[in-house]
């Protein structure tokens, strides 16, 4: 695109406007021979230098405006947008001997997700690596590297990196030899990833309630639920917030159950400091396109005991033994991570606490910008729970949560509702034990997007909304 913005100084006025005409932008930015930056004519400078009687076959020499705003190089996307207006959208950007390099755009009114993934470090870099070495498959040295990063990250011992966050939390059934006859517990407010696992270890699951304060599962009606059948239970760290740990590892361990972790929302967050994912007997991880670190579609169990992870490692390759190649002892599963897959989440763990710094630092500028709305409440924080920032979360008090989602939509604003109750869809509703709150919460709890800073421009559009809602 930048070759499209170009214009040699020694053309002419026409040759710009056959630029502008091919760009779209409405203007040029005029460079010399050496490819430094001499100015910018826009689409009305040519109007108003052919109105002042100059020919189209002019030189365009003197004619551009040096005077224009520019980046260079090194500074923020913040610092871009600062120098943008209503009147200068685009600005070119230059390297330290003032050559024309790249562009920067700010385009008002674009769409914004709900979440996308940042992949501004070494993720290309080692993707290009991994892609170049020609191990593409599921070996390779990133696997490697990945799994012991993030388990050492998740404070585990041991790391399996599989495919994607539900098969995570299958294989970790598998391992734990939960199958048929046994029953989970699960929350009832969760992506249907956690309880279709259930379902795929031909387990039974039993969802219950969520705490109304919390959002995350309740341990007193996990201890309700528990039945002679009981085999685990999967806490969902959900919306980022960690779960009542100390009272669920008591449960657990009273009732003798295992405990696995569903941290597909929660990487980083810590409970009395210690990290989610470190407290059960298998913990899950997503690395989805939408979820905290990325690596397109991708998961990893952590564990602290080096038999689960040994089970998990074979059951994840077909079931094959470690010392005897295509030889099976048990049926096992294709869950393996690419090595591509995991290059990239090597790139992204590099970067995790500042991309969680970054999701934290949207939702406090939103707390911020509707300090004074008092139909909204964020999702709460607790002195022993360090949560993170997934998406926004929030709960929209006055019943007007489905128009708020409408009229941000309208206005290319990304906003999603909570997760449906469980118990409220077909497939699952023979299978609630209890999810009261989880309704209430589900009916009125909204995600605002993590992925774009709060511009100027952006909380304004927002702010007119909530004027509109009040
Ligand atoms: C709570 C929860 N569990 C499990 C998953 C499943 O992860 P994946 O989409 O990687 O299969 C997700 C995410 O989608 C999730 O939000």
């Amino acid at each position: 695109m930048l070759e499209q913005l170009k214009c040699e100084q020694n053309g002419t006025l026409l040759d710009v406007l056959q630029v502008i005409n091919t760009n779209g932008k409405g203007i040029a930015f005029v460079v010399n021979e050496g490819d430094e930056f001499i100015g910018v004519l826009t689409d009305g400078d040519i109007r108003r230098l052919l109105l002042e009687g100059k020919a189209l076959s002019s030189k365009i020499g003197d004619y551009p405006n040096t005077n224009c705003a520019t980046a260079q190089v090194n500074e923020t996307f913040q610092e871009m947008l600062e120098k943008t207006s209503d009147a200068v959208s685009i600005l070119p950007i230059l390297d330290e001997q003032g050559k024309l390099v790249d562009f920067f755009q700010y385009q008002n009114n674009v769409y914004i997700p709900v979440a996308a993934p940042n992949l501004k470090g070494n993720e290309f870099k080692y993707l290009v690596d991994a892609f170049l070495s020609t191990w593409i498959s599921s070996s390779g040295t990133y696997i490697r590297q990945f799994e012991r990063d993030f388990s050492t990250f998740c404070e585990c011992e041991y790391g399996v990196a599989v495919s994607n966050g539900t098969v995570a939390i299958h294989l970790a059934l598998e391992t734990l030899g939960v199958g048929k006859g046994d029953e989970v517990i699960i929350p009832d407010l969760t992506f249907a990833a956690t309880i279709n696992a259930v379902f795929h270890a031909n387990a039974t699951p039993v969802i219950v309630d969520v705490k109304e304060d919390n959002w995350c599962i309740d341990p007193a009606e996990i201890e309700k639920a528990i039945t002679p059948q009981t085999k685990a239970i999967i806490p969902v760290h959900i919306y980022g917030q960690p779960c009542d740990m100390d009272a669920i590892m008591d449960i657990a361990k009273r009732h003798n159950l295992f405990v696995i972790e569903d941290c597909a929302e929660a990487h980083g967050a810590t409970f009395n400091g210690k990290k989610v994912g470190s407290f059960g007997d298998i913990s899950t991880f997503s690395f989805f396109g939408n979820k905290v670190i990325t690596t397109g579609e991708g998961g990893m169990c952590v564990t602290n005991s080096e038999k689960l992870n040994d089970r998990m490692c074979v059951l994840r390759d077909h079931g094959m033994s470690k010392t005897k190649r295509y030889w099976h002892d048990e049926v096992g599963y294709n869950y393996r991570m690419t090595n591509l897959q995991a290059a990239i989440g090597v790139g992204q763990l590099e970067r995790i606490d500042e991309i969680i710094d970054f999701r934290r630092s949207i939702e406090a500028a939103y707390v911020e910008m509707l300090a004074d709305v008092d139909f909204i409440r964020f999702e709460p924080h607790f002195e022993n729970r360090k949560r993170i920032t997934w998406l926004v979360s929030a709960l929209v008090t006055n019943g007007k949560r489905d128009l708020l989602i409408e009229k941000l939509k309208e206005n290319s604003i990304d906003a999603r509702p909570f997760f449906y109750p469980l118990g409220d869809m077909e497939p699952y509703k023979d299978n609630v034990f209890s999810n009261a709150n989880s309704k209430k919460l589900s009916a009125t709890g909204i995600n605002f997007p993590t992925a774009q800073f709060l511009t100027p421009k952006l909380q304004e559009r927002i702010k007119a909304i909530f004027e509109e809602l009040k």
